[in-house]
């Protein structure tokens, strides 16, 4: 008969215990009890990476990485990227529910009426080296914003947490903007609250003096590609939200913190590093030797934009990407690097080391040809990504902060070190 348990022979004793199967998993702190005398701790789980442990549960973002798919709130992306737009998106992750009008667009207002940031911002930014990585400069200062809502700390208060949230969002393109133009020399732009999330960011971005008009083209890319990086679940980034929410700091550091991991080459770097690996590799014919070059180097040459934690399969984002490319690129014409891309997708799909790790195009493989081909310089790619992935760290902050089962995130360590030894002073020491 078959039973939700799970019966654990212990062989180092004898003794059976059986814990409990929930949603096809076991609690981790079940196994405490198993141990093999009244001194020992009791068994735990090892896994460096967290490569097989759920830290939550979520009603977010669901993923099955070996069939390639990816809903928000249990609407597939595909159907999202086709026909919604960015902050309707936003709105889904947060709340749970697509808005009625009305919803929107008190939604969107609200945004919309958050996207100025202090003028001390602006000095902030002043201080940053002509070169800085925009990157680094946006985490900087989500981190500073902080410092200007001191209220945003009562994170037990979930009005003073939903104003926190709005006005993470609508900042967040504003910082990302100036960051860009202070790492070019040009006066920032200012917010305008008439045009779309994606159309004020882009004429923050770009516009040179008089009005800018905004290409419909590139704005609608630009809401396709942030609704794909709205949410992605637990990965590395936004287990850094929840890691450093976990200790009720308030949202602005969490999100630094998120921004901090977000900006590693494994990860939100990723697309940055793609171009670059485009760049090195040059022309078509080289193709070859740079895959035999990644494949004997022992895991430290990869195929950058290639492979995924979570999909053993084509990542469904980097499908909507491809076939969005040649759109943008009739607006803004092709970007030479594609050819390249795609040789280098061709080879590798059929080259049996990366058949057999189930080693697929990611989301960022074509990502950073749209932006770049948009005039977005590969510094800020790694911005582009945090600006949308913002909705998404703020909705699993919201879910964490409202999860009863959830505490301070504190893991356990095997300790291999000496157990203990007396001090010798320096003069003893040979
Ligand atoms: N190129 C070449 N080999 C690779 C690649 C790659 N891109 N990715 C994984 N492998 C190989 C590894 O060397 C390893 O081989 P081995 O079994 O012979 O040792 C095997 O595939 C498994 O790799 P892991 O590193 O164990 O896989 P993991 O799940 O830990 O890593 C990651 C996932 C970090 C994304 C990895 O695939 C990678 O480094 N990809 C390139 C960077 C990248 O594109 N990152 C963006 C990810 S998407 C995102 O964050 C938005």
């Amino acid at each position: 008969m078959s039973k939700d348990s799970l019966s654990i022979t212990d062989n180092r004793t004898g003794k059976t215990y059986e814990v409990v199967i929930d949603n096809g998993t076991i609690k981790a702190l079940d196994l405490r009890q198993i141990k093999v005398g009244d001194g020992d701790f009791g068994l735990m789980t090892y896994d460096p990476a967290f490569t097989n442990t759920a830290s939550c549960k979520s009603r977010i973002t669901f993923i099955d990485g070996d069939r390639g798919v990816l809903n928000y709130r249990g609407y597939p992306i595909e159907q999202l990227a086709e026909q919604s737009n960015y902050l309707e998106t936003a709105y889904l992750i947060l709340l749970g529910e697509l808005p009625s009008r009305a919803q929107y667009e008190g939604f969107a207002h609200s945004i919309t009426h958050h996207t100025l940031v202090h003028e001390n911002i602006k000095e902030l930014m002043g201080g940053f080296r002509y070169d800085a990585h925009p990157m680094g400069m946006l985490m900087s200062t989500v981190a500073a914003l902080s410092t200007f809502y001191p209220e945003a700390k009562h994170i037990h208060d979930a009005r003073n947490r939903k104003e926190q949230i709005f006005r993470l969002i609508a900042k967040i393109p504003t910082l990302a903007a100036f960051a860009y133009r202070h790492s070019v020399g040009m006066p920032y732009a200012y917010p305008d609250n008439d045009l779309s999330y994606c159309g004020n960011f882009l004429q923050m971005m770009f516009k040179m003096g008089g009005r800018y008009k905004v290409n419909p083209v590139l704005e609608r890319a630009l809401e396709v590609l942030f609704i794909l990086h709205a949410d992605h679940e637990q990965n590395c980034s936004t287990s850094a939200m929840r890691g450093v929410g976990s200790s009720e700091v308030d949202p602005y550091s969490s999100i630094a913190a998120a921004i901090a991991a977000l900006y590693g080459p494994l990860h939100g770097g990723a697309n940055e590093q793609v171009l670059h690996m485009l760049h090195d590799i040059g022309s078509k014919d080289k193709i070859p030797s740079f895959i035999k070059g990644v494949k004997t180097s022992g895991g430290e040459v990869r195929l950058m934009g290639f492979g995924h934690r979570v999909y053993k399969n084509y990542d469904p984002r980097a499908k909507i990407i491809k076939r969005m490319a040649d759109q943008v690129f009739e607006v803004t014409g092709r970007n030479p690097l594609l050819d390249i891309a795609l040789e280098l997708e061709r080879i590798a799909l059929e080259d049996e080391y990366f058949v057999k790790r189930k080693l697929y195009p990611n989301v960022d493989f074509y990502s950073g040809l749209i932006y770049q081909a948009m005039g977005f310089p590969l510094d800020m790619f790694p911005v582009l990504f945090a600006i949308p992935r913002t909705s998404g760290w703020l909705a699993q902050w919201d879910e964490m902060l409202e999860d009863k089962e959830q505490k301070i995130a504190r893991p356990r360590q095997v300790y291999l070190g000496v157990q203990r030894r007396d001090y010798v002073p320096l003069v003893a020491r040979s």
